[in-house]
Formats: C-alpha cells, structure tokens, sequence
C-alpha cells in the first residue's frame, strides 16, 4: 500500500510517519521537506504530486491552523482548509483512493450539556472552525472513499502549541495566566497517530463513502486545568526544575482574535465501538508526551 502523508513536519505529521510506515510505503510531502516539496495550496503542484505518486491512500494533516490569523486571511485560511482537501479528495474519487483527513473540535460552538457526537450538527464560531467544516462538507460532496476525524485541543513534545508554550515559560520561571472558562478534551498527537493507523487498519469495514470520527484524550478539562496538571506532572518527573504559579483567568479578559467555543469536549465512542479500543485518558497522554519533552530537552 503506498500513502501519501502530507504535512509531514507538522506535529501530527511527525507522529505520523513512523507508524504509517507500519502499513505500508509512505511517502511524504511538506512546503519544505519530505520527499516532495510540495505548497499544497497551488492545484497544480498538488495534483503533479498526485500523479507521480499514484498513492493507494492520502493521509491529509497539512492544514492552515493558526487560528487568529485565519480572521485577518480567511481567503488564505479557506484555500488551505477548503479548497486543498476538496482537490485531494477529487483526485481520490477518480483514482479510486482513500482519503484520511483531520478537521477539528471547532466546528462546534456554543454551550452543550454533554459531549458534541459526530451527529450533532456543528455550529462554528470562527473562521477556522467554518473552513474546516467546509472541508468535511468537500470531501463528503466529492464521493471519494474517505475517513474525517475530529480531534481537539492537540498538543506534542514539539514546538508551536499550548504545552510546549506553556512548559518553555515555566522553565523560564514565568508564572502563567491560562483561560478556566473554556473545556475541552487535550489530544496527545502520538495517541492520535495510534488511532489514525487503527482506523486505516481496519479500512476493509469502512463504509464505502465518508466517514466521521471523533478522536480526543478521554477526559474533560479546562486549559486552566491541563495547565496545572502539566506544570505538576512535568515537576513530578524532572522535566521542570520547580513549580511556577498557574493562575486562571476567564477569556473575556484574555482577548484573542478568534471566538474560542466554552465548551468542545468530543464524544468519541463511535470511534471505540469501530476499533474496539479505548482511547487513552488526557492524563495518560500528557505523562506520554512529557517523557517525549523531558528527552528533548536533556
Ligand atoms: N493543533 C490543534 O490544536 C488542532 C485541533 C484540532 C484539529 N487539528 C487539525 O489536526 C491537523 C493537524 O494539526 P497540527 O497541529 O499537526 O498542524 P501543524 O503542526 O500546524 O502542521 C500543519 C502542516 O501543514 C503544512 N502546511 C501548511 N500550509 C501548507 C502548504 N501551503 N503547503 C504544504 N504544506 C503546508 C505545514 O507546513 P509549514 O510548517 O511549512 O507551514 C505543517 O507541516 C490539522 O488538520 C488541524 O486542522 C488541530
């Protein structure tokens, strides 16, 4: 089986690659690295792509997804999110391909009294959240065979996201104001990457069309909550030398561009009943990750 992995250098990306090479060749692609460059956002070059590798399957991480600067660059945020997706996916369709593709916890907005499913309608309050859902809304329309997991909240040993943000401050000795009044569900990359090869290991029972999961730590919790959970994990095991004080504030004095959702934890048992696995915990995922940042930083 021969899979193409797009933003191979991204962080899911990254997690990605060992464990697809479990099933099969993978080839992989980025801006600037893999074995083709490849700017996704221009049809041409992505469809050239395509062509010279003939994949049997696509595994679609590569995505726009600073979600600020979505609000200020919506058509450049669309062309990546909407646009991209929609193009693989009918490159699929035609060649008779699997797509796999990622979309977000932020299609969902607005207050709920238990965990979003997958038949709930999304609702999204930002820019990101809207291209995104038009992704999954292009890839259904296209008729390709393809998966979409939702997943959330992601985080890895990596640069460039709220855990490795928050510990590279708090290594500083900077204490550290994190948001109490948004909950969701903190996604491990690697937990997802194993959740990824397991939907594709079992693709022979995937419905012929599009299919929708939803994949997350098991758990809920406030960015306030992970905040400190990490801050006294990461002590615990040596990876910071002492504890920072970890305050929370509420969002509306901690203004950001984009309208984040108060509450996007993901009901991810259709995802458990498919497999027949369970997703590990956030707490499980943060020890995991942790030992991953305690080795980079040594
Ligand atoms: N991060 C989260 O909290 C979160 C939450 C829910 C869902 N998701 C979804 O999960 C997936 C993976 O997210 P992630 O956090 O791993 O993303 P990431 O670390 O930002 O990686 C995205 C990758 O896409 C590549 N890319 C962007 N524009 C490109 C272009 N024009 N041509 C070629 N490659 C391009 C990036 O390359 P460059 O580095 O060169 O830009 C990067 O390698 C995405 O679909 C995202 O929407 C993420």
């Amino acid at each position: 089986m021969r899979i193409l992995l797009t933003g191979c250098g991204g962080q899911l990306g990254r997690h990605l690659a060992p464990r697809l090479a479990r099933l099969g060749e993978v080839i992989a692609t980025d801006r600037e690295g893999g074995d083709f460059q490849c700017d996704l956002s221009d049809r041409r070059l992505l469809d050239k792509t395509l062509h010279r590798v003939k994949p049997d399957v696509v595994v679609n991480p590569a995505a726009w997804t600073a979600v600020d600067r979505a609000e200020d660059e919506p058509e450049l945020a669309a062309r990546m999110n909407r646009a991209m997706p929609g193009w693989i996916a009918a490159w699929c369709a035609q060649n008779d391909a699997l797509m796999l593709h990622f979309s977000t916890d932020y299609v969902f907005s607005g207050p709920n009294d238990r965990p979003w499913s997958e038949r709930d309608e999304p609702s999204p309050g930002n820019v990101y959240g809207r291209t995104k859902l038009d992704s999954e809304r292009a890839i259904a329309a296209s008729g390709a065979h393809s998966v979409i997991v939702r997943t959330a909240w992601l985080y890895s040993h990596f640069p460039g996201n709220f855990l490795s943000a928050i510990l590279t401050r708090a290594g500083q000795g900077q204490p550290l104001k994190i948001v109490s009044d948004q909950f969701g569900s903190p996604t491990w990359a690697g937990h997802l990457a194993d959740a990824t090869t397991a939907l594709l290991e079992r693709r022979d029972r995937l419905p012929d069309r599009c299919s929708l999961f939803h994949v997350a730590g098991k758990g809920c919790m406030s960015w306030h909550e992970f905040g400190q959970l990490a801050v006294e994990r990461a002590v615990e095991i040596g990876a910071l030398d002492k504890a920072v004080p970890v305050s929370p504030i509420e969002s509306a004095n901690w203004p950001q561009k984009a309208k984040r959702p108060v509450w996007s934890v993901l009901d991810c048992s259709r995802y458990e009943e498919f497999t027949g696995l369970e997703l590990p915990s956030v707490e499980r995922g943060l020890d995991e990750c942790l030992a991953f940042w305690k080795e980079s930083i040594c």
